[in-house]
């Protein structure tokens, strides 16, 4: 097993767990809703197609939950590691927010779309969308009133699966964030990182579904426990 200080390749996987602390909810509450809504109403095709007008208008709420949200110790944290570590690191979020962005990393990778995005299925544009939705905008390239949130739906294919596959085979470090392991692909992330040989790491608040296929879990609220291990692999 790799120390710490020898990693040149890490790929962090984030989940609703890191934004949690930043007053943005989490979708597996006892409950199963997500912000009082079934899942299957909001985050499917299905769904939409069926109330295309609730679903704008719910994430047009999301929208403004994110611009009026702010990046926690935990975004910082990970913000500063980007900027200072000098080996291969990508940070795959499934997180809609642009946290990790206004933490300041840029390496990130949406691979469940992005809540300041909307997306043209007349002309597959994307545009970055600060506003609503629900009034159904014309396309700013196309014109046609067609946009949908650029969000990735269950039942519909993750974003980049083929480049986060070929950095989870290059990994030395693979570290999960605040993700409760319930949502295939990025379940399955920590298996495959570790086939090819790299440590695994799981820092959450709690035991999740996937914490016994980790080599090292660390329980605690993200917003103590990343900034801890960010300061652990910059050496200081
Ligand atoms: N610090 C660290 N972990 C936390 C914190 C915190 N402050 N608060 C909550 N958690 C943990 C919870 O214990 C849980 O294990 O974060 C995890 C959040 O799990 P989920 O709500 O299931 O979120 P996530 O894993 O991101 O969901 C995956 O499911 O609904 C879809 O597309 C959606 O991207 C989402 C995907």
């Amino acid at each position: 097993m790799r120390a710490m200080s020898s990693n040149r390749n890490i790929v962090i996987l984030t989940g609703a767990g890191i934004s949690a602390e930043s007053g943005l909810k989490t979708f597996r509450a006892e409950d199963g809703l997500w912000e009082s809504h079934p899942v299957d109403q909001v985050a499917t095709p299905e769904g939409f197609a069926r109330d295309p007008d609730l679903v704008q208008r719910f994430y047009d709420e999301r929208r403004a939950q994110v611009l009026a949200a702010s990046p926690n110790p935990a975004h910082m944290a990970l913000g500063h590691l980007d900027r200072h570590f000098a080996g291969e690191l990508l940070i795959v979020t499934q997180n809609i927010d642009d946290l990790h962005e206004r933490g300041g990393a840029s390496r990130v990778l949406h691979m469940h779309g992005e809540a300041l995005s909307a997306w043209c299925r007349a002309c597959d544009a994307r545009h970055r969308w600060t506003g609503t939705l629900r009034e159904g905008p014309a396309c700013p390239a196309c014109g046609e009133v067609a946009m949908r949130p650029d969000i990735v739906w269950f039942g519909e294919m993750p974003y980049r699966m083929d480049e986060i596959f070929d950095a989870l085979a290059r990994a030395d470090l693979f570290v999960s964030i605040g993700t409760s392991g319930a949502v295939y692909p990025a379940a399955g992330f920590v298996q495959q990182a570790a086939a090819h040989g790299a440590r695994t790491l799981e820092l959450n608040l709690e035991e999740s579904l996937g914490s016994r296929n980790f080599d090292e879990t660390r329980l605690g609220p993200a917003s103590e426990l990343v900034p801890r291990w960010v300061e652990e692999v910059l050496g200081r």
